[in-house]
């Protein structure tokens, strides 16, 4: 016995920047980010902040479920960083909805979900939650060198969030990890200590990609955990409703649906609007579905997601309510 997903919610921060905004700062247009990303605008947080927009989420989220703050067992965050260092954005977002429960992150990069819905799994096995909530939220454009064009209008803001019941609906889970930083990585705070010899390594706090190579990794990735993930429940492309897939690029959806011979509208996206909101892009597609009543008691879905680390992970859950 480990969960079903009883409720689902995100919010997205009011800013929208569409491509043309960075026409005008940057040697790049609409169309080569149309056509090789898929990606018109993407939202990023202006007035607001990062916490403010995870705890919209996961009251939204908890609302949904009809779960009570009271009634949580655990606040799990997945996130790149929250506001603070310390304390964690789960803490603060447990401040914000009012709960008691123990709350933390983690940081799987854009793989959080599902690392947090294996950690989640881990828990209501071990019989020490009835409750528990995750949210992905990401302020990717604090990261972003806004004059790097291979980098920057790939990205955007955003939260998701899962209320989870002690339940049957997982089906199936997988994550796994490569411990690989050189193709994808955003470099920490300068070690200002006075006493040692400076690091004089290029440490600016930005995303820094090698998207070939990304592109690479991420198609065989997610077409081979697909792969594995069907062939171990014995099932058969068809019998997925929805295929919810880590939104990077449009590209990558496509080669992923081209393999699995399912039509367009199996593979949902928000990419357009946007852009890859790292953790935060699974369970926000999940939330436009559920709010959508897309999705119906019994269907299957198939999560698969990729990131920093080169870090994936692929879950089988099936709608319970
Ligand atoms: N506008 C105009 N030209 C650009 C831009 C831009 N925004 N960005 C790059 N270019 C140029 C390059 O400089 C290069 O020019 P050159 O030929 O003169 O050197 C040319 O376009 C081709 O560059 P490529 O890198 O070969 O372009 P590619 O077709 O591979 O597309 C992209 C780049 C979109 C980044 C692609 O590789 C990609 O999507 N990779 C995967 C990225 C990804 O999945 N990231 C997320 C990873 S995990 C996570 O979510 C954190």
């Amino acid at each position: 016995m480990s969960f079903f997903i009883a409720g689902t919610g995100s919010a997205i921060p009011d800013l929208t920047v569409d491509n043309y905004s960075f026409e005008k700062i940057l040697d790049t247009s609409d169309e080569w980010i149309t056509t090789r990303t898929g990606i018109k605008t993407r939202k990023f947080i202006s007035d607001d902040n990062l916490t403010k927009i995870a705890s919209l989420s996961a009251q939204n989220a908890l609302d949904n479920a009809q779960v009570s703050k009271d009634e949580l067992d655990l606040i799990i965050c997945a996130t790149l960083q929250g506001d603070y260092i310390m304390p964690s954005l789960a803490c603060l977002v447990q401040k914000d909805i009012g709960a008691n429960c123990p709350a933390f992150d983690i940081n799987a990069a854009c793989t959080g979900f599902i690392y947090a819905l294996d950690l989640a799994d881990s828990y209501f096995k071990a019989g020490k939650a009835q409750n528990i909530l995750i949210i992905c939220a990401e302020q990717m454009s604090k990261f972003l060198d806004f004059s790097d064009r291979s980098t920057c209008v790939l990205f955007g803001d955003g939260a998701g969030a899962v209320a989870l019941k002690k339940g049957d609906g997982l089906k199936y889970i997988d994550i796994a990890a490569q411990g690989d930083f050189e193709d994808l990585y955003i470099s920490g705070a300068r070690n200002n200590m006075p006493f040692a010899d400076k690091n004089t390594e290029n440490q600016n706090g930005y995303v820094k990609m090698n998207g070939q190579n990304i592109f690479k990794f991420a198609v065989s990735t997610v077409t081979q955990d697909i792969k594995k993930a069907l062939k171990k429940n014995k099932l058969k492309s068809q019998d997925i409703k929805y295929y919810l897939l880590h939104q990077a690029n449009q590209r990558i959806l496509e080669t992923s649906q081209s393999f699995l011979k399912e039509p367009s509208d199996k593979f949902p996206k928000n990419l357009q609007t946007l852009g890859n909101t790292s953790a935060a892009s699974i369970p926000i597609l999940l939330d436009e579905l559920n709010r959508a009543n897309k999705i119906s008691k019994g269907d299957l879905l198939l999560l698969s997601a990729f990131g920093g680390g080169k870090t994936a992970g692929t879950a089988i859950i099936q709608w319970s309510y």
